[in-house]
């Protein structure tokens, strides 16, 4: 693919590896073509990973690399979102950057739209999409507010400016006048020697396949003839997965992507033909100017069809993917071919027979993947008709993000009335993700033509439908329910529509039962941070927005990641050999047939660890390859090295491992529970007297919620490079971690050598959030017993499914409460526990179940407060830490509690929380720990009146009354949140300055950067404390010969100790320069540098904190386990579609104290960012297993995280102003985990939509929603008629364990085959 052959054959290594399969849009680079037709340049942006070399003769592909650098000039794409601050860890941005790019190639003045569609095939896991969106908004010509107004209703653009008002603007967070223009002449130009046009039928003969690539249709039918099973590659999106993931090979791909008649259209009065070949972003513009040439009721097809693409895949699948191949792939859940089918739409099929016509009917689909289609025949084109007098369409699909998606169920419906009534002459209905393909409600249909389209006869049809698509229980990719209810609830919508129509045409008059949905535009954005005094110097840039220090090399590819290394001499890849059984005795491990492998060095097993073989987290030992014994799928068993990854992974597919299967795997915390599979201790904490306090209650409930797990899904997956030096039992360790001490001294326990022969390097992260500190040390152990064995650089690089099955993800929680509590609201008891799923390992789980009952209370004060905890062991992979390390679990059964009480008594939430049962006054928490709550009230009470709190209110109980099928949601949620670790000792660090002659200096400390933007607040505070500009100071890579034995980066105190320790040795520097400015008080910093040197005086200082003695005693249930809080609140309202359970978060408002930010760009960034992976965890992500404990969802197009069409429409950040932290420097605070949390209130504001749902159903009170509130948990809770006549399937699956398939048949690694038939399974 051309990824590999950019990254490894040409060395350009700006274009990332995230996913491997088209989900991510790391890999997005621009591919150029001549088209001869028109004679004009097509630029389009594609994934990388999925465009094979051989099929890009003729074209030209600009990579990051191509458009801009630091040593030439940066292009104003990648310096925009630099300065806008979209680039934290980076390892997005140069996708970013090129989606952006090839939009401005096409549209030098995008609008928003153009703008979010074409950064929606892009993930980011740090920033949030706001700042990404706002570099590129810089582009568009469409009007920017003001932000005149904080609460967003007031707008200069609508005659609300006064000069007063401009003057009083708050600071910005970038200067928009201070970016480079856009100039197109700058642009490469397309090589002109492209400009031929390539005639010549091409072979390409590799090792395993034969690449051939024809350029006439003879040409191509008498290959196909010949060689009737070979696929035809055109936009590789289907093929390519399949044999990526699935292991497909093809002796002979036939790629026809020239061959012209594939790409003809033809329009005629009676409709449109298009050729197969075209994409479907060809398509989709193609029906954008149909729809605006011909009369509207006309285009019902093409505008239901142009409904679908709209969401299908991202801009870089859709540039690629063809119609052709679209139709062929039959997908189950294709978005088009229910569309095709009930148009009835038909495809031009070429074979050495010759031509003919087929139907795309019921009779086309025939089983998961397979179409009538004879092997040897070719689509040529599919012809799509014009609507007919009286004749309509609609689509609708369901998937589990807004888009870039596969659908979870889909619908192409048409309806034919007779002239002048509603009498049904003609009806057709497909639906996707309800059986093996695309399926047809025949029996529906038949049942409601010749009759009138009125009440009755929907009616009659929901009960028919519900007959006709019966899914078994065991349907592939579960949510049978739900799939069932959408074929009712999607055929509703329809009705509703074609009520609307009826209305118009038939018994005149006007129909307001149909609802649009909510306008998808991003409304502007308002922030609110303090500026620097008025007297700062202006060359301290303490408390100003800097730009991260890296965002320019981020977004011009030129920043080196882990895999960016260049290849060593004689380097060696590892790929890791996993368990496929959940819990099993290791027989026997051959490796022979491996060794057979070309290419294959050595494969390592426990036995070739020459020093400790296990790791031990909290008292637990943890083998690092397993030894005799296995207790999880994916936990690793050996290693398999070889020259080149390719051949390490055929070697490793080869290693055979012999397992007796022990009984009885647990997976689930009930199971846990039942069985007393716990890693001890268990913790309890007490405050009062809860069971006394229970009896003198007015009411009590009980309730329980369940959280899912959630991957990390840094973009960048765990990667290192071990370099024997080949002396002294040297090795440099080039890794992407959070923590390089832990990882040296692992790796030299693991080789028997003193931690000083070891040195860790880490350059940057392209994202952790807690998953790169234990998980990624033991990795690190493996290779480097590899390097040591074998004696060369060995690189250890996780593909994102391997990634994702070995390396453990956030705990799984099941939270129950028991709350006794007052007629007015008052809390007096409550009684909690909180089961974690911790899998197969201890790894941090007791630590993350301690601060779970630290955070039990949150900002409540409680009187009689009792929490619980326990680590599971399961046979699930081990979980670890996880950005809040335990906190987002603990604090949502929290706030579910008070939600519980707040619905028992029929009030709002927010009255329960706020008025009643906050902390007040300096109070003790349930730990004993004195603190004073001012400022958590103050973001409270901020937030309510910056989110017009109590306006909206009435006007969503407005509109929920007088809308039945959308519901609006609101909910406000403080957060008190304590920093630094519990752990005393882990609140330290170290650094080391040194100044060069030439007044440079050079900065090291402890700290990783991630994303975080910790060296650029290192930078500043070196600038501060140094008294010279910013500029002139580098921060190098946290290695740990310069700087050792660090703490890890985490615990939002990376800045809080680190920073203290830069200081600290600046401090020493300045002083020591001290008596050279007496001597020469007019000199500057390179002349008092150079006296200084001549004058003996070292200009090289370490620097210490000695940071917060901290502590916990869980025998007396008191201590002071953390050194301050950060408070605050966040308001979201979401729109609630109950009909379908999508939800789309209409405003946040968010404020936080977060002390005197050091640098308001960097904190606001981390706070929209862990807001929307909150959002993530709260309502979308899924981690789905089998019931044998086999993770599923092992990339981005089973895991779904927020993408750009997923921030709030409003999104509003406000700092605390007049906030001070003594306990941290310069009185900032810690920001990088707390505001994850506050996701929970879009989960509350959703939970809160479904009450009102409810409430049109008769029920009231409290109900169990599980988190994530996805848009299955969603639509089945709002209870509507349709959920109500789906009757709930018989459950003979464990609950958790719900599997997931994608392909036409999946090789679980058990050697199970689940293979699709007519609407069942085989096992
Ligand atoms: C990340 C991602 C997201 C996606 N999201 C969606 C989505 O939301 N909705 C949706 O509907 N789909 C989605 N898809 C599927 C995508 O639309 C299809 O894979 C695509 O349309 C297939 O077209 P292709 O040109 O890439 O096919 P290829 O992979 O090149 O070929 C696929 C198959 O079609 C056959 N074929 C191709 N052209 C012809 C022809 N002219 N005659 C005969 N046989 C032919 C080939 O032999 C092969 O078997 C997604 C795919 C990816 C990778
Ligand atoms: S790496 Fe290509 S899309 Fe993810
Ligand atoms: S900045 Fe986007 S993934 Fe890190």
């Amino acid at each position: 693919m051309l990824l590999s052959y950019l990254r490894e054959r040409l060395r350009l290594t700006g274009t990332k590896y995230g996913c491997g399969g088209g989900g991510c849009g790391a890999c997005t680079v621009m591919v150029s073509r001549y088209q001869p037709s028109t004679k004009t340049i097509l630029h389009y942006s594609a994934n990388a990973c999925l465009l094979p070399v051989c099929q890009l003769q003729g074209a030209a592909v600009t990579t990051v690399e191509g458009i801009g650098n630091t040593k030439t000039r940066v292009h104003p794409v990648q310096e925009r979102i630099a300065k806008a601050h979209g680039s934290q860890c980076g390892f997005c941005t140069p996708g970013m950057v090129m989606s952006m790019y090839t939009l401005l190639r096409n549209k030098p003045q995008p609008n928003m739209e153009d703008i979010t569609e074409a950064l929606g095939g892009n993930l980011c896991r740090c920033t949030g999409y706001r700042p990404i969106v706002d570099g590129c908004k810089t582009f568009s010509q469409e009007s920017n507010c003001c932000q005149a107004n904080g609460n967003g209703a007031g707008c200069c653009l609508n005659g609300d400016s006064s000069p007063q008002r401009s003057e009083n603007l708050p600071p910005q967070l970038f200067d928009q006048e201070d970016l480079l223009p856009l100039d197109p002449t700058q642009d490469l130009i397309f090589p002109p020697e492209l400009i031929v046009r390539q005639q010549d039928y091409q072979l390409f003969r590799g090792d395993r396949m034969v690449w051939v690539s024809p350029v006439s249709l003879e040409e191509l039918i008498q290959l196909k003839t010949s060689h009737p099973q070979a696929p035809l590659v055109m936009g590789n999106t289907n093929i390519g997965p399949d044999i990526k993931f699935k292991g497909a090979w093809h002796p002979i791909i036939i790629s026809p992507t020239r061959v012209q008649e594939l790409f003809k259209v033809t329009k005629t009065p009676q409709g449109v033909c298009i050729g197969a070949g075209c994409s479907l972003s060809v398509v989709k513009a193609l029906l954008e100017g149909l729809v605006q040439e011909i009369p509207e009721e006309k285009t019902e097809i093409y505008r239901s069809l142009l409904q679908q693409l709209g969401n299908l895949g991202g801009q870089q699948i859709r540039n690629v993917a063809t119609i052709g191949g679209n139709i062929v792939s039959a997908y189950p859940n294709s978005d088009l071919n229910p569309v095709f089918a009930a148009g009835n739409c038909i495809l031009n099929v070429a074979s050495k027979r010759g031509r003919q016509e087929i139907l795309l009917n019921k009779d086309f689909f025939v089983g998961f993947g397979k179409t009538s289609l004879k092997p040897d025949e070719v689509v040529l084109s599919v012809f799509i008709p014009v609507s007919r007098q009286g004749e309509f369409m609609r689509a609708f699909r369901q998937a589990p993000r807004k888009e870039n998606a596969l659908a979870t169920v889909t619908t192409g419906m048409r309806v034919m009335f007779t002239e002048g009534s509603s009498v049904v002459k003609e009806l057709s209905i497909y639906y996707g993700g309800v059986g093996p393909c695309t399926v047809s409600a025949t029996k529906t249909c038949a049942a409601v033509i010749g009759r009138k389209w009125d009440e009755q006869t929907l009616s009659e049809a929901y009960t028919q439908l519900l007959d006709e698509i019966s899914l078994s229980p065991s349907h592939p990719g579960g949510q049978v329910e739900f799939r069932r209810s959408l074929t009712l609830s999607l055929l509703f919508k329809f009705n509703l529509q074609m009520l609307h129509k009826l209305w118009e045409m038939v018994w005149t008059g006007s129909c307001s039962l149909f609802m649009k949905d909510y306008p998808c535009c991003h409304k502007n954005v308002w922030f609110f941070f303090q500026a620097v005094v008025k007297d700062q110097s202006g060359d301290d840039p303490v408390g100003r927005p800097i730009m991260h220090r890296s965002a320019i090399s981020q977004a011009t590819g030129e920043a080196v990641y882990c895999d960016d290394i260049p290849k060593m001499e004689g380097e060696l890849h590892l790929v890791l050999v996993t368990s496929t059984r959940p819990h099993a005795k290791i027989l026997d491990i051959d490796i022979s047939e491996a060794l057979q492998v070309p290419g294959v060095v050595d494969v390592i097993t426990s036995k070739d660890i020459p020093g400790k073989k296990f790791r031990t987290f909290t008292g637990i030992d943890e083998d690092i390859l397993a030894q005799n014994e296995v207790s999880c799928v994916g936990h690793m068993v050996c290693a398999v090295v070889a020259d080149t990854r390719n051949q390490a992974k055929r070697g490793a597919a080869v290693v055979k491992i012999g397992y007796e299967d022990l009984p009885g795997p647990v997976f689930t915390v009930e199971e846990a529970i039942e069985k007393q599979s716990f890693f001890l201790p268990k913790r309890m904490i007490e405050q009062g007297n809860v069971d006394e306090a229970f009896d003198k209650v007015d009411h009590i409930y009980e309730g329980a919620i369940r959280l899912g797990g959630q991957e990390h899904f840094y973009m960048e997956t765990q990667s290192m490079v071990v370099v024997p030096s080949g002396e002294e039992r040297e090795l440099k360790v080039y890794l992407s971690c959070q923590h390089p001490t832990y990882a040296q001294e692992s790796i030299a326990e693991t080789l028997g050598i003193p931690s000083n022969r070891v040195s860790c390097h880490v350059k940057r992260v392209g994202g952790a959030f807690g998953g790169k500190v234990t998980k990624t040390s033991i990795i690190a152990c493996i290779t480097s017993v590899a390097a040591w064995k074998t004696g060369r650089a060995v690189r250890c690089v996780l593909e994102r499914g391997e990634d994702m099955l070995i390396t453990g993800a956030r705990h799984p929680v099941l939270g129950k409460h028991k709350v006794g509590f007052m007629n007015n609201g008052r809390i007096m008891a409550a009684d909690l526990h909180y089961y974690a799923n911790s899998g197969n390992t201890a790894d941090e789980s007791l630590l993350v179940i301690e601060k779970i009952l630290l955070h039990l209370d949150n900002a409540y004060n409680v009187p009689n407060l009792r929490g619980r905890s326990v680590a599971c062991k399961t046979n699930l992979p081990s979980n670890t830490a996880f950005r809040g390390f335990g906190v987002p679990q603990s604090m949502l059964v929290t706030e579910n509690m008070i939600n519980d009480v707040a619905m028992m008594l029929g009030c709002n939430a927010e009255e329960v929380r706020g008025k009643i049962n906050m902390y007040k006054e300096v109070s003790l928490t349930h730990y004993k720990f004195e603190f004073d709550p001012k400022n958590l009230l103050r973001c409270w009470d901020e937030c309510k009146e910056k989110s017009d709190y109590d306006r909206r209110r009435k006007s969503i109980g407005q509109f929920n009354q007088q809308n039945r099928w959308k519901k609006r949601g609101m909910a406000t949620i403080p957060i008190k949140y304590g920093i630094a670790f519990s752990d005393g000792f882990l609140n330290q660090a170290a650094s080391l300055v040194h100044i060069y002659k030439d007044g440079s200096v050079l900065v090291s400390h402890g700290g990783t950067e991630m994303g975080q933007g910790i060296h650029t607040k290192m930078q500043q505070v070196a600038s501060r404390e140094l008294h010279i500009p910013a500029s002139l100071i580098h921060i190098t890579e946290t290695n740990t010969s310069a700087v050792p034995n660090t703490c890890p980066s985490a615990a939002s105190f990376g800045t809080d100790a680190n920073g203290m320790a830069v200081k600290d040795a600046c401090e020493t520097l300045y002083q020591r320069l001290e008596p050279v400015r007496k001597q020469n008080p007019e000199g500057t910093w390179q002349i008092w540098v150079n006296s200084a040197f001549i004058q003996k005086i070292s200009l090289s200082a370490t620097g210490y904190y000695r940071g917060h003695d901290l502590h916990m005693d869980w025998e007396k249930q008191e201590g002071q386990p953390y050194a301050y809080y950060t408070y605050g609140a966040c308001c979201s309202e979401v729109e609630v579609d109950c009909l379908t359970g999508d939800y789309r978060t209409v405003r946040t408002d968010i404020v936080m104290d977060i002390g005197r930010s050091i640098n308001p760009s960097v904190d606001i960034g981390q706070i929209e960012g862990a807001f929307i992976q909150g959002l993530g965890l709260y309502t979308m992500e899924e981690l789905k297993f089998s019931p044998s404990g086999v993770l599923y969802t092992r990339g981005p197009s089973q895991y779904k995280i927020p993408a750009v069409c997923d921030i709030p429409l409003q999104f509003n950040v406000y700092l605390l102003s007049g906030s001070d932290n003594p306990h941290a420097i310069y009185s900032s605070k810690g920001i990088g985990e707390p505001v994850l949390f506050l996701g929970s209130s879009v989960f509350f504001a959703i939970k809160d939509a479904v009450a009102a749902s409810r409430v049109e159903a008769g029920m009231v009170g409290p109900f169990t929603l599980d988190s994530p509130a996805t848009p299955e948990r969603t639509c089945l809770a709002c209870n509507t008629p349709f959920t109500q006549k789906v009757r709930p399937q018989k459950k003979n699956c464990r609950p958790l364990q719900i599997w997931f398939i994608l392909g036409s048949h999946f090789q679980t690694p058990e050697g199970i085959k689940f293979i699709y038939t007519n609407n069942s399974t085989q096992v």
